[in-house]
């Protein structure tokens, strides 16, 4: 991975910790019993959220006994490695601690400050924040130096991607941990900066953010739902609108705006969505919801499909050059593997940046000619 350090400076990982129990902590800590083969330890607020995490985890290790996926002898090892506490006493003998709590940075800094009270000097801090900034959660630590980004996409077995986010303050031994336990997950990590949302979840947004914009401006939803459906993407944007959750969604816009308003907006339609409490504009069955796509009605300055495509990738061109100015990551091929592997981007495309420079919308190219695409 570009900009990783010297992997001899990594420390050995003999115990993980889990705070929260939730969707994504239940699903890293099959992840790191599976592949560290390690004692991890899971704690939540309450004993009956901490069982539903721990029990998650049980079942999916015997369904992989179920697929013949591991032994018998296997699946009660990877039984009895995980395990839960409510107390992070727990974390004492841990290396490598990571949290994935309410997005909420009061909570994430108060849930450190406990953690380091209780483990060693040396103890990895790794926090699967979507969006917040690693600086900022490190700020009240007494060893930030410690502190690093996991972040993991759902579903964790599946999602290929990590980003791994350094802070202001992390030093090289604590990514270089961070580095080699990736691997040992079977993950492609890519190093990112501390930068809102980060690559994916920011390149999502922008995307999405475009789409919306039509819709709002009176471009007909299933026009501009579509109005991309050539690229070959794994779905359609308000289908992973909803998969990812209104809220979430709505979340990481509000995130982005607050940090770049001039590129990033929030749609007031999207706020109505949310609190509509509606799952998103398709039914069950994957039909529009007629309620929910009228929450989107009112523009008056329609968009044709070609209009909106264009639309999309100039902004998407336009916001992977800035964050390649910023520093976000080394390089255009780091936003592409970041792309292809977290957000599904059509791997037949040769990456995004090979695409938009193909496609004649990067102007200037992202990379030279002939570099995943013919010579000029
Ligand atoms: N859901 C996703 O697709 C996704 C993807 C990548 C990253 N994330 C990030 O992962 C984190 C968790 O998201 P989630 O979807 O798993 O949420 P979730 O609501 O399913 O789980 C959060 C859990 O944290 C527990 N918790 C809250 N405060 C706590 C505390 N002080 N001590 C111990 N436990 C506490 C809650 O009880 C809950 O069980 C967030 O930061 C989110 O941004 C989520």
């Amino acid at each position: 991975p570009a900009g990783a350090p010297d992997r001899s400076l990594a420390r050995k990982v003999t115990k993980v910790g889990v705070v929260g129990a939730g969707l994504m902590a239940s699903q890293m800590a099959l992840l790191f019993a599976r592949r560290l083969e390690v004692p991890v330890v899971l704690t939540d607020l309450d004993q009956s959220r901490l069982d539903k995490g721990v029990g998650y985890v049980h079942a999916e290790v015997d369904k992989l006994l179920g697929k013949g996926r591991v032994s018998a002898d296997q699946a009660n090892r990877l039984k009895s490695l995980v395990t839960g506490s409510l107390t992070k006493d727990a974390f004492a003998d841990a290396d490598f601690v990571i949290e994935a709590v309410f997005e909420d940075m009061a909570v994430k800094k108060q849930v450190f400050a406990e953690v380091e009270a209780v483990v060693s000097a040396e103890c990895v801090l790794a926090t699967n924040t979507s969006s917040l900034s690693l600086t900022e959660m490190g700020a009240g630590l007494a060893h930030p130096e410690r502190l690093v980004g996991f972040h993991f996409f759902n579903p964790v077995a599946v999602m290929p991607l990590l980003e791994i986010i350094r802070g202001a303050s992390t030093d090289d031994a604590t990514l270089a941990t961070a580095f080699a336990v990736g691997k040992s997950l079977r993950k492609s990590s890519v190093l990112v900066k501390d930068a809102p949302a980060f690559v994916v979840n920011r390149l999502l947004t922008c995307f999405m953010g475009e789409v919306v914009a039509a819709v709002d401006e009176g471009t007909p939803l299933e026009v501009a739902e579509h109005a991309l459906d050539g690229l070959g993407l794994p779905m359609t944007p308000f289908a992973l609108l909803q998969l990812v959750g209104p809220a979430v969604g709505l979340h990481v816009a509000e995130t982005l705006h607050a940090a770049f308003p001039e590129r990033f907006g929030v749609s007031e339609n999207m706020a109505k969505l949310v609190a509509s409490g509606k799952p998103g504009v398709y039914r069950p069955d994957f039909s529009l919801d007629p309620e929910a796509v009228a929450l989107f009605a009112g523009g008056t300055s329609p968009s044709t499909a070609e209009q909106v495509r264009e639309r999309v990738l100039g902004a998407l061109s336009r916001e992977i050059r800035i964050m390649l100015d910023e520093g976000v990551v080394a390089g255009p091929q780091d936003i592409d593997l970041c792309m292809i592997l977290g957000a599904g981007w059509p791997f037949h495309l040769g990456g995004i940046t090979p695409y938009l420079d193909r496609s004649g919308i990067a102007q200037p190219r992202f990379l030279p000619p002939g570099v995943a695409s013919l010579p000029a």
